[in-house]
């Protein structure tokens, strides 16, 4: 069996968590990068007897919007699809049921949701190290569950409709003194949010998602760190205790 991972992972840790359940799928996998702003969505071939695991970070207890709008473009051809919400240990609320819903409205056929803890990547000392062995062992667990259930059956995936209202964050990355005008940023950036020329990052655009102080060589990009300390304590009993993965399978 084929597996095809279609992935928004700006800063890695939704690509990892998607890449462990795939390895317990299949070895022969490929992946549609939902980060690629120069991809055509509308051109990925998707074929029917294929597996496909979709999977994106919760960002304020929602998918991110420019993930799900790339995903409406890909024809599902009603393959089987295994949808998973990666978030930081504080919650993903309506994650699961808005990608469920996009999913579907691509014309796959949820089989199965997962939720994975990972490093939460605006405050890093949230599930810092995670997915680690534990998670790892759970998400092979899921893999082999799945495998050996009626995959012809529609899965039960929690969330509420109208899903939660989120609001924009007013993180927006700043390039500092280190900037040696590399333009990896801007290159890498899945919204194209970055102008070439100064690096700056333009806040209507810009979702926040810390790619690019992830992927700069320079550690040259920065966020207010004043914004962060307040959110990181306003999350912080939510973040306390250690989550585990979910399964969500047929009723
Ligand atoms: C804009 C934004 C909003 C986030 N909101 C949440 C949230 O509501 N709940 C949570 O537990 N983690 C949240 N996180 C953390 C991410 O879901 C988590 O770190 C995820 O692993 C990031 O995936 P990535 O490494 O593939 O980019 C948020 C991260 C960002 C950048």
């Amino acid at each position: 069996m084929k597996v095809k991972k279609i992935v928004f992972s700006p800063t890695g840790r939704t690509e990892e968590v998607a890449s462990i359940i795939a390895k317990n799928l299949s070895d022969d996998i490929t992946k549609i990068d939902l980060c690629n702003p120069k991809l055509n969505f509308k051109n990925q071939t998707i074929i029917q007897d294929d597996l496909t695991i979709i999977a994106m970070p919760s960002y304020g207890g929602r998918a991110p919007q420019v993930a799900i709008e790339r995903l409406k473009q890909i024809n599902g051809n009603n393959a089987k699809a295994i949808i998973v919400c990666v978030y930081g240990n504080r919650a993903y609320e309506d994650t699961l049921a808005e990608m469920e819903d996009a999913a579907k409205d691509a014309g796959f056929k949820i089989i199965a949701g997962i939720s994975a803890v990972a490093r939460h990547s605006i405050i890093p000392k949230y599930a810092s190290g995670r997915p680690d062995a534990k998670d790892e062992k759970i998400l092979a667990e899921f893999a082999k569950d799945i495998l050996t259930k009626n995959q012809d059956k529609i899965a039960k995936i929690p969330g509420n409709r109208p899903y939660k209202k989120t609001s924009k964050i007013p993180l927006v990355p700043k390039p500092n003194e280190k900037c040696i005008k590399c333009s990896i940023c801007a290159k890498i950036c899945p919204v194209e949010a970055i102008d070439p020329v100064n690096f700056k990052a333009d806040p209507k655009k810009c979702i926040s998602c810390m790619r690019c102080i992830d992927k700069c060589p320079e550690n040259a990009r920065e966020v207010n760190k004043i914004l962060v300390k307040a959110a990181a304590l306003a999350i912080k009993k939510a973040c306390s205790i250690r989550k585990e993965a979910e399964l969500f399978l047929q009723e």
